[in-house]
């Protein structure tokens, strides 16, 4: 961690009012990607706890889904990552973190956008047809218990436009007209996501199940996919409990995993 790039740190600080993600939040002016400076801190010999949270106006090498950059203009925008410490899931239900993460978003940001607001499986939040957020989470597993979980998520909020290479974004402020305090909405997403995270341990896997199936994005309409080589009408159906999406078309159903599918239109 390099010192003239520390911006803040408060412990326990008191804008956040669960009971622990958030409670200790690091904010950096700049740096390469918060999921990578937290997995650094937990690689030092001091025990980070667990809801820590690293914030960063901006990120030099933001990374994303499959091996891709993320792209946030400096200081317009919410790029964090917190630490949760799931040991109680098991390997195989990991995607019920992804289920739990995608809802505290949701969850938070529904009461300023409405319905137009989806989940893209497995785990974007989109706005009508448009990118608002993606999340990268980061399991490290000890034998066969997820030890540390870095759960990254980059939110456009108050970005007037995007690069004509990233067309499918949208900013909350695009949206609405209006800047937002980013700290009270990071708040508030760490407020929700720790809620959806204590159903969790608290075994309340259907409940999360159910919530994040309804709110996919494309759920029950004919639309284009393409898998392989292949393009076809499908429905999307739902999600298998270990996170394959499935897809109904020509009358049957197939699980794909996010490798294996592309949406089209
Ligand atoms: C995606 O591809 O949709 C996932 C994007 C995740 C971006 C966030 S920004 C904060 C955290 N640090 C990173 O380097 N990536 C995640």
């Amino acid at each position: 961690m390099n010192a003239t790039e520390l911006h803040i740190i408060i412990l326990q600080n008191n804008i956040f009012s669960g009971l622990f993600v958030g409670q200790n939040l690091i904010t950096f002016k700049q740096i390469g990607s918060t999921n990578t400076s937290l997995k650094d801190l937990l690689s030092n010999s001091r025990p980070v706890p667990e809801g820590t949270v690293i914030m960063a106006e901006s990120q030099t090498a933001g990374r994303g889904q499959q091996q891709n950059r993320w792209h946030s203009e400096p200081g317009k925008n919410l790029t964090f990552s917190i630490l949760l410490k799931p040991s109680f899931l098991s390997p195989n239900n990991q995607f019920d973190l992804t289920r739990a993460v995608s809802m505290g978003i949701f969850n938070a940001l529904e009461p300023l956008l409405g319905s137009p607001l989806r989940i893209k499986w497995p785990n974007d939040i989109y706005y009508e047809n448009k990118k608002l957020g993606g999340i990268l989470i980061e399991n490290i597993l000890q034998g066969t218990l997820i030890k540390n979980s870095i759960v990254g998520i980059g939110l456009n909020i108050n970005q007037d436009n995007f690069p004509l290479d990233i067309p499918g974004a949208v900013s909350l402020k695009q949206i609405l007209h209006k800047d937002y305090e980013l700290k009270s909405i990071l708040s508030d997403i760490c407020k929700n996501i720790e809620a959806a995270y204590l159903e969790l341990r608290s075994d309340r896997f259907e409940h999360l199940r159910k919530a994040y199936a309804e709110r996919l994005y494309w759920l029950n309409e004919d639309k284009i996919f393409r898998a392989g080589n292949q393009v076809f009408n499908g429905i999307i159906k739902g999600v298998k409990d270990s996170g394959l999406l499935i897809v109904e078309h020509d009358g049957a159903a197939s699980e794909y995993n996010q490798k294996e599918i592309e949406f089209l239109h």
